[in-house]
């Protein structure tokens, strides 16, 4: 059994096995030195099985082919891997069930850089912080360097003044040196 075989038959959290279509591992395209990781898998990608395809997806897409890395090229991963349902934020019983899950993953990968999109996947790395008091700044924590940014779904919402949506843009094009 793969690595991923054994995400995809991961049955630890009942509720949320209750209501998945499928199990999101990830994408992890050979030979990525940028990882994205994001919160958990909504109804697009509950369907397909695939990261971030929804409007968050897409924009998080056109951000990267601005910055000249084609999202063909970047790993994607989530901190829950299973959609939780109307697209509540995972619990601390389903993030800390998922964690050996990302954690594995990271292992396998040993990206250069690791952006996290929002408070979720920052927590996931950083521990409990506020997004504005670390954005936007590479920090390392054990031994792997970790960007944190805004979400792609804060930019969708706009958000004062469009800040959201202008420091993901610059956040990820510094991402996109930073491994380049
Ligand atoms: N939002 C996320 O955090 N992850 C996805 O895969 C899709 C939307
Ligand atoms: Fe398993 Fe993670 Fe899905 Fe929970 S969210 S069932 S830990 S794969």
């Amino acid at each position: 059994m793969t690595l991923t075989d054994d995400i995809r038959s991961c049955t630890a959290c009942p509720s949320l096995v209750a209501t998945r279509t499928t199990v999101v591992v990830g994408s992890t395209p050979a030979g990525a030195r940028l990882l994205v990781v994001g919160e958990a898998p909504g109804a697009q990608e509950d369907q397909t099985g695939v990261p971030f395809v929804g409007r968050s997806g897409q924009l998080l897409d056109r951000l990267l082919e601005e910055a000249s890395l084609p999202r063909s090229r970047v790993a994607v991963l989530n901190t829950v891997k299973c959609r939780p349902p109307d697209n509540r934020v995972p619990t601390r019983v389903e993030t800390a069930a998922c964690r050996p899950w990302l954690t594995a993953q990271l292992a396998v990968l040993e990206p250069a850089l690791t952006v996290t999109l929002g408070l979720s996947a920052t927590t996931w790395f950083l521990g409990k912080v506020t997004l504005s008091s670390v954005r936007g700044r590479v920090v390392e924590v054990d031994g792997r360097r970790v960007l944190p940014t805004y979400h792609p779904a804060a930019a969708l919402r706009g958000g004062p003044r469009g800040e959201p949506l202008r420091l993901l843009r610059e956040d990820l094009a510094l991402a996109v040196r930073m491994v380049g």
